[in-house]
Order: structure tokens, then C-alpha cells, then sequence
């Protein structure tokens, strides 16, 4: 069973500048929460409690001002910076003690998982032994991401980093769960062109030795990256739309944690307090009656 997650939460946010001149990508809002509750919740959801995230040099203390070390949720969260964004492997280099030895799942911090199944889908995916697994989903704009070219069997065949040209549309999302093995792996990758070391090619070492797992996020799921101003405005439009539509939040932590038990009424009530008079409060309260 996987218990450690790592998000990735650092990067320059170059394609939303100036808005992350001078804050962090995900601590900005997704409609009524920071980005960073949405993949938090994810890993939550698949039962993680044993969390790192990655920040740039001197963001720690904005991330633990609304994080905290986790306890009020039922879970533990520590942080490491990363001095600079040198690809999205060196999660696995820097969080290496934190891992321990042990299978991990990483999320990055600016993505969006919402589908019907999902939890059983997350619960399903902390069972990996051995391998890796990741999720497939189709764009329209394959340039954008690492993509995967499957066969007939629907293994992976091939994996590119943003590539010039392909007919594949299947996009590698960036929610991914590993053996032990990733510390060794990634340690051993070199930067690319873009002189970043890349996920497509720690994947390609699984893939080699037959290794990676690809499973389809579905058709009715949504995966949206919310690293470019359009998608980031398209995932706040999408929470909106849902929120209000159906009456539930998405990526509310507290209930989350209270749902599983992780956090008893008294905690909730803490919770409420330390947001003060807002609307996420006040869905808070509900769950207390
Ligand atoms: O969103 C899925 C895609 O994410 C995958 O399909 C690609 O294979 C993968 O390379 C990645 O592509 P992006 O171009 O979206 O990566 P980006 O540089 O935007 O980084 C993703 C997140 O990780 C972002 O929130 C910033 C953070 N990050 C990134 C790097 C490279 C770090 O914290 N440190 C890093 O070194």
C-alpha cells in the first residue's frame, strides 16, 4: 500500500506571468480555494496521509500559514524547497529521505482531478507493488505535454516530452505512483535539451523493463492543468460550475478528513474557526449537523 505523496508545488509559473511575479502559482485561487487543495485532496482521497510538498527557496512559511503541518486535517505534511526547477524527477532526489525506501505517488501542484470514480480509481492505484502507473488523457493540444503513443493492447509504446509532431493525443497527466526503485532512477537521469531532467524519460526506465502501467482517466472525467491563464480561468469556471450546480465543494480537506474519520467534530470545529466568516466555513458547518 502506498502511504507517502509528494506534490511538486515550486516552478517559476512563467506562463502566468505576472500574476506569480510575486506568489506562488499554487496558492492562487481555483474559485474558493488555493490551487494547492486540489491536488492535496486527490492524495487524500487515495488515503495518503504522509505528505511532502516542494516549494521554491523561502515559500514555506506562505504554504504552512494555510497547511500547516497537516494535523488539523488527520495527516502529516512536511515541506523541502527546491532551488530551482530543475525538472519534475528531482522530487523523487530531494524527497528522497522522506520516501525512505519505500513506493510513493506524486501529484503536481497545478493539477485538476475531477471524475465519478475517481476515489475508487485512487484507492485502486496506492495497491501498486511493483512499476509505475500513470493516467491517460486525450487534448487537444499534444505540443503541450508529455504524450503517450499506445498499441493495439493498449500498452505504452512510446512517451515524448511535448512533441513537434505526433498522433497520439493521449496526454501523461501528472498524477503518478511508483516503486522504490524512482529514488535510484531519477538519480540516475540526465537534463534534457531544455536542461530540465524529464518525467517521460524516469517513465521510459519503467517502460523498458516492462514496468508502466497506463490506465485511461475516462471520458467522463476531467484533468485540466491549470499552468497557462486559459486553463487556469477555464478550472475555476469548472469548480464554479459544479459547486453551484450540486451543492458540494470540491477539494474541501476538512470534509475529506472528517468523512474518513481522520478528524473528530471538535477539529472541525477548529477549522471554522481558523477560516473565519467565509462560505467554505459555512460549508464546514453544515457537515456538523
Ligand atoms: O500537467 C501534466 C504535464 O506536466 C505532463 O503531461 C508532462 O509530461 C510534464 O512534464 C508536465 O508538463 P508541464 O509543462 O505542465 O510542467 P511544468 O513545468 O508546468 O510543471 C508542472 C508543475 O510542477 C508546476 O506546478 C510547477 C511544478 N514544478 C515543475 C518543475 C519543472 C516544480 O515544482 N519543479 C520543477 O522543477
Amino acid at each position: 500500500m502506498i502511504k507517502k505523496g509528494i506534490i511538486l508545488a515550486g516552478g517559476l509559473g512563467t506562463r502566468m506571468s505576472p500574476i506569480t511575479k510575486s506568489v506562488n502559482k499554487q496558492l492562487l485561487p481555483i474559485y474558493d480555494k488555493p490551487m494547492i487543495f486540489y491536488p492535496l485532496s486527490i492524495l487524500m482521497l487515495a488515503g495518503i496521509k504522509e505528505i511532502l510538498i516542494i516549494v521554491n527557496k523561502g515559500q514555506v512559511s506562505q504554504f504552512r500559514k494555510v497547511l500547516k503541518n497537516g494535523e488539523h486535517l488527520g495527516i502529516k505534511i512536511q515541506y523541502k524547497e527546491q532551488s530551482q526547477p530543475n525538472g519534475l524527477p528531482e522530487a523523487f532526489v530531494i524527497g528522497e529521505k522522506f520516501i525512505n525506501n519505500q513506493n510513493v505517488a506524486l501529484i503536481l501542484g497545478d493539477n485538476f482531478f475531477y471524475a465519478q470514480s475517481l476515489t475508487k480509481t485512487l484507492q485502486n492505484s496506492v495497491k501498486l507493488k511493483t512499476g509505475a502507473k500513470v493516467f491517460l488523457h486525450p487534448v487537444k493540444n499534444p505540443k503541450l505535454y508529455g504524450i503517450a503513443t499506445l498499441n493495439k493492447k493498449n500498452k505504452v509504446i512510446k512517451l515524448i516530452e511535448k512533441p513537434i509532431k505526433t498522433k497520439s493525443n493521449l496526454a501523461v497527466t501528472g498524477l503518478y505512483f511508483f516503486d522504490k526503485n524512482v529514488v535510484k532512477f531519477s538519480k540516475q537521469l540526465k537534463p534534457s535539451k531544455r536542461k530540465e531532467l524529464e518525467i517521460v524519460d524516469l517513465l521510459n526506465k519503467y517502460k523498458k523493463l516492462n514496468r508502466l502501467n497506463a490506465e485511461f482517466l475516462g471520458r467522463g472525467g476531467a484533468w485540466l492543468d491549470a499552468g497557462s491563464i486559459d486553463d487556469y480561468y477555464d478550472t475555476t469556471a469548472f469548480v464554479s460550475a459544479i459547486e453551484k450546480r450540486q451543492g458540494f465543494k470540491i477539494a474541501c480537506l476538512e470534509e475529506i478528513s472528517f468523512r474518513k474519520k481522520w478528524i473528530s467534530k471538535k477539529e472541525l470545529e477548529k477549522g471554522i474557526k481558523f477560516y473565519g466568516n467565509c462560505e467554505y466555513s459555512k460549508y464546514l458547518k453544515l457537515l456538523l449537523t
